[in-house]
């Protein structure tokens, strides 16, 4: 009986908050021991829980939706009757119907989902001159993660129905789930450019080959993830795509108010 954590989070702002709920379901009566971390943002992890682990699973909203690729790499997980805490982490606009979305494919892979919830994290297009929920998950959302996982202990004591309340979004999904824009979002400013190829290597989609005149993007396979611009120490990697400043200036302008997360547990006792 353990909690795991599984994620699909190239900018990391999920995978943080998915360590908070686990550490926040240490310590307390009826904790359960660490498990492991399972990370498919670059790969698909072929794992078969057991039926007593509890496995908090996060995904980010991409337009909506979740994004294609860790749909197809959750595949290859087999909940197994495990407990299921799905969690979609978004950018302070608009979740849609990712965590609908979220739960269904956490049961389709045999999952028993009990508790789901969306957080919000910086959004994968913030810039300097359109901030956009800057710095989250902050130390105000981490509590907020340790509470969740406060009620979802109480949810996994408690007796009763384990029977989730209706969680934001509809059938049948509202949008067709995100395709590759097939134009890469970012590029490299060589002049700072250190070659150190951290780039490449948190690409989910491979999408960046390190060369020794600098990293090469191959458009097609970029999914605008922006993982390469906030992982750049020397801030060589760029945003080149217009569209993206658009977005950003548009969702600047639209979504200034702030955002809480919200939850959706069984009413047990
Ligand atoms: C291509 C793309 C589409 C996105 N669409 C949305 C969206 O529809 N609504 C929203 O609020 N945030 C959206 N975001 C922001 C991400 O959901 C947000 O930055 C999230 O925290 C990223 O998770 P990660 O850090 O785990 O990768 C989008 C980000 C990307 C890259």
């Amino acid at each position: 009986m353990q909690t795991h954590t599984l994620f699909f989070s190239p900018t990391k702002t999920g995978a943080t908050v998915a360590q908070a709920v686990q550490n926040g379901l240490q310590g307390l009566p009826g904790e359960s021991p660490i498990g492991e971390s399972i990370d498919i943002t670059k790969a698909a992890v072929h794992k078969t829980f057991d039926e007593d682990d509890t496995v908090i699973v996060v995904m980010p909203v991409y337009s909506g939706r979740l994004p294609k690729i860790a749909v197809e790499r959750f595949k290859a997980v087999n909940g197994n009757g495990a407990k299921g805490v799905a969690i979609a982490i978004y950018g302070n606009a608009n979740a849609g119907d990712a965590l609908l979305e979220l739960t269904d494919i956490c049961k389709e892979q045999g999952f028993e989902v009990i508790a789901a919830a969306n957080f919000i994290g910086e959004h994968s297009f913030t810039m300097k001159q359109f901030p956009l929920a800057a710095g989250r998950p902050d130390t105000a959302d981490l509590q907020k993660a340790e509470k969740f996982a406060e009620l979802i202990r109480e949810v996994l004591n408690g007796t009763g129905p384990l029977t989730l309340p209706k969680v934001p979004g509809s059938h049948p999904y509202s949008k067709d789930p995100m395709n590759l824009p097939g134009v890469a979002a970012t590029g490299t400013n060589l002049d700072d450019c250190t070659i150190c190829g951290l780039c490449e290597t948190v690409c989910p989609t491979s999408a960046i080959t390190m060369t020794e005149n600098g990293p090469q993007t191959d458009g097609k396979k970029c999914s605008w993830c922006s993982a390469c611009v906030k992982v750049c120490k020397s801030n060589a990697r760029l945003f080149t795509s217009p569209k993206v400043k658009e977005t950003a200036e548009r969702l600047f302008t639209n979504f200034q108010e702030r955002q809480e997360p919200k939850w959706f547990l069984p009413a047990r006792k």
